[in-house]
């Protein structure tokens, strides 16, 4: 039967999606995310609700979109610091025997032989628990961090098939019988049998063998959340499993429904999507509004207009903040506009400050708000009626707030028969393939 799948949502900053959540007087995650001891806890709690996996997403700079600069994202702490998710993949694989890590790295700005290896000394390590987000780096500041232009958006999808293919020839290097490792010849590898690179594209250029051990997946779980045609093109290659951010059920089943065409007429499989949704729970409905309600009334309208200036690719400091939405001109995610412009459902006007402080909030995910019965509802209802794999969560503050979903809401799921009561295999790809 299949079931749904959890995976919890996170960056190695003091926020996920919720503007100045490290200042809620309930979070702890601040002071936590400094010492391994809070993140191997954390790992330990996901794995006791037998989610799949833990899920880093990664912008490696901070946004320098709104006034031209990074000052607003220094001042509120708006995904500022961003901490590299590697190092957390050991510390946290280490505490536990099950739960995934899924990493993500970008094509732009890491050559694909040093990608290939830090990818594949963490699934090693980790006896293959590693999951890679394929993403191609669409943040100005990230690429003038390193020197670099941003490459126009389609061309860095091409560079990405390109950077898959040196992957792809590096974790399938070693032939049957390549690795003898007998103490008693003396021979770690036939070299004979290990098949070197010699790539030389329109991109990169690699020639090597790989540099670790296969881990026993061979190689991680591919994850990627494109969302335009040429990304859900690139994600039917290569994706074993999709993210996706869409702002109510009907849309997420028509992303759902278009996915499963662009796979078809690719000629391949549906890939299952994890559709990102924030939960906000307590122990009655009550309590988790109030908990809402302090959590958005402290969001700066700076710090929820630099959010959004960024998906919609313009200084939003420039705009009146009580002008509709829809009559602001975007080149950037167009998508994303409209999503903000429809979140009040009732035709009412979306102005540029509701959708500021919304995405402060959740950054365009939906939200799940209420006790665990409520909450395990409604997971089940958007589960059923979107036809996704499942779910990729986000807890406004941390860690209290997931371990009372573990706790509380994961039962109620289990007794469903809605999510697995034991995981079924040891790799990531075992567990998100059953
Ligand atoms: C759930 C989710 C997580 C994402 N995580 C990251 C991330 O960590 N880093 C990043 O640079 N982009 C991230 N993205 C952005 C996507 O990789 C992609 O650039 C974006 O969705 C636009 O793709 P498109 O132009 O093909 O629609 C994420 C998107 C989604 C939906």
């Amino acid at each position: 039967m299949s079931r749904m799948h959890l995976v919890h949502m996170f960056f190695h900053s003091p926020i996920t999606h919720t503007a100045l959540s490290w200042a809620d007087e309930e979070d702890g995650h601040l002071a936590g995310m400094g010492s391994y001891a809070y993140w191997q806890d954390i790992a330990r709690t996901l794995e006791r609700g037998r989610f799949d996996a833990a899920f880093f997403a990664d912008t490696p700079a901070a946004s320098d979109q709104y006034k031209g600069g990074p000052e607003t994202p220094l001042e509120h702490g708006v995904v500022w610091p961003t901490h590299d998710p590697f190092p957390l993949a050991a510390v946290m694989t280490a505490a536990t025997q099950h739960l995934g890590i899924g990493l993500t790295l970008s094509v732009t700005g890491n050559p694909p032989y040093l990608a290939h290896r830090r990818l594949s000394t963490l699934d090693y390590l980790s006896g293959g628990r590693i999951g890679w987000n394929v993403v191609t780096g669409h943040m100005r500041s990230e690429h003038r961090a390193i020197g670099q232009g941003l490459v126009a958006h389609d061309e860095r999808y091409d560079m990405a098939d390109e950077f898959m293919e040196i992957c792809y020839a590096l974790w399938d290097a070693y032939g049957p019988g390549a690795l003898p490792m007998d103490k008693v010849s003396g021979v770690m590898a036939d070299p004979d049998k290990i098949r070197k690179l010699s790539h030389k594209g329109k991109y990169f250029t690699c020639d090597a063998v790989p540099a670790t051990l296969p881990s026993p997946q061979g190689r991680p779980v591919i994850f990627q959340a494109g969302s335009s045609g040429r990304g859900m093109e690139f994600a039917v290659k290569h994706a074993e499993a999709i993210f996706a951010i869409q702002p109510h059920l009907a849309a997420m089943r028509r992303f759902r429904e278009k996915f499963d065409g662009v796979a078809t007429a690719a000629g391949k499989d549906p890939v299952g999507v994890l559709f990102g949704l924030q939960y906000v729970i307590g122990s009655t409905d009550e309590e988790a509004q109030a908990r809402l309600e302090r959590l958005r009334s402290r969001i700066p309208l700076d710090a929820g207009l630099s959010r959004l200036s960024a998906p919609l690719g313009v200084d939003c400091s420039t705009l009146d903040p009580d002008q509709p939405l829809e009559d602001v001109p975007t080149q950037a995610s167009r998508g994303m506009a409209e999503a903000l412009s429809q979140m009040a459902g009732d035709g009412k006007k979306v102005t540029v400050r509701d959708a500021a402080i919304q995405m402060g909030l959740s950054v365009g995910l939906p939200q799940v708000v209420g006790s665990p019965e409520r909450i395990a509802d409604e997971l089940e209802r958007y589960w059923r009626d979107s036809g996704g794999l499942g779910f990729n969560l986000s807890a406004p503050t941390k860690p209290g707030m997931i371990t009372e979903f573990v706790d509380h809401v994961v039962p109620i799921l289990q007794q469903r028969g809605l999510v697995r009561g034991e995981y079924e295999g040891h790799t990531l790809r075992d567990n998100i393939t059953s």
